[in-house]
């Protein structure tokens, strides 16, 4: 069974065609990176305004590139929601028009369940487990029973781990997207160098990045103030940019590693997993995958570019969907708040 996935929730136009929910036969991503860069974050209007543009031809790419005909597919699966509105309507609109002109069943479906499926498009994994979606929209765990059955467990209460890595690269003066530049400058630095607070929020499985973040404003405006780094001891060792960066990756890290191995825990499961944009965090997957070990349990977590945003995630949930005949109707609309 051929089907297609589109994704336009954000910033990234991206289609893709996946065989039987498992086999990626194209998987096309259309970064708007460069079109953003210069304001520091994504400007919807522009992000709109963009997937308009690319939509045709990138969907055009991915049948070409799985060298199928778009009467070759059984279903065309979209994302319905939670993303930019005006993003989200262009793909929404794309793949109704596609639906209707070719008779081709539509699937609408959750971006966040396509993060937590973005695994099975190349593992196979039991249920029941913990999935943690870490990503620059989204920083929430659930406790995952099947498909379809999710258990929100905690989510963030102001930014997400994602939004906390841009927010940190842009005051560091690092560039934009800060999530990879943070990941590369911190192999370089000591994760120990600067004690950020860590805010594990302890009788809660809901996180907080935004103190976080501010403890690097304020840590950045007394250097600028001293003249040098605030404390004797960081003068001494000679502390730079890359130490504080990994100093704050440390933080966001033992946040999440900690979080999710509470949920094992408390859910007395054996596997965990991990996507969304910051799952791709080198240091992220190898602590996770260490700590957990030492626990007993097994991580599973996509390859970097099935962690970031793609469309192979999106047709390889539609496809569970087409399977059980849940189909949309051509009243579809975007929603941008949608819970799982
Ligand atoms: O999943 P995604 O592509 O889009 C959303 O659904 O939000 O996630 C994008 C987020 C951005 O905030 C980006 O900085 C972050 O994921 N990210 C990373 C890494 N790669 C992307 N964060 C930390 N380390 C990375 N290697
Ligand atoms: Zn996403």
């Amino acid at each position: 069974m051929l089907i297609l996935g589109i994704d336009t929730s954000c910033d990234e136009t991206a289609a893709a065609v996946v065989k039987n929910g498992k086999t990626i036969l194209s998987n096309v991503v259309s970064s708007q990176v460069d079109i953003h860069k210069r304001y520091g974050g994504v400007v919807p209007e522009l992000a709109s305004r963009s997937h308009i543009e690319t939509i045709s031809p990138i969907v055009e790419k991915a049948l070409g590139d799985a060298k199928i005909k778009v009467a070759d597919l059984s279903a065309i699966t979209v994302t319905k929601g939670p993303g930019l509105v005006g993003s989200l309507l262009v793909g929404v609109s794309f793949a109704k028009a596609l639906s209707y002109s070719t008779g081709i069943p539509l699937v609408a479906v959750n971006h966040i369940e396509g993060h937590i499926a973005s695994i099975f498009v190349e593992v196979k994994v039991s249920f029941p487990f913990i999935s943690l979606v870490v990503s620059g929209g989204h920083t929430v765990l659930y406790y995952v029973k099947d498909f379809g059955k999710y258990e929100e467990l905690g989510r963030t209460r102001d930014d997400a781990a994602g939004e906390a890595f841009d927010k940190t690269a842009k005051i560091l003066n690092l560039g934009y997207p800060g999530g990879p530049i943070i990941d590369q400058i911190s192999l370089k630095g000591n994760p120990h160098a600067v004690k950020f607070p860590r805010p594990y929020l302890p009788n809660s499985f809901d996180f907080s990045f935004s103190g976080l973040k501010t403890a690097v404003v304020n840590y950045m405006r007394d250097i600028e103030r001293l003249g040098h780094f605030p404390r004797k001891k960081e003068k001494e060792i000679g502390i730079g940019i890359a130490d504080i960066a990994a100093s704050f990756q440390q933080a966001v890290i033992d946040v999440l590693i900690y979080k999710v191995l509470k949920g094992a825990e408390r859910k007395d499961v054996k596997r965990i997993i991990l996507s969304g944009g910051v799952a791709a965090n080198s240091s992220l997957r190898r602590e996770v995958t260490e700590k957990a070990k030492d626990k007993g349990l097994k991580v599973f977590i996509p390859r970097p570019d099935l962690c970031t945003d793609n469309a192979a995630m999106i047709a390889a949930i539609g496809y569970h969907y087409h399977k059980r005949g849940i189909h949309a109707s051509l009243n579809l609309n975007p929603e941008a708040y949608l819970p799982l």
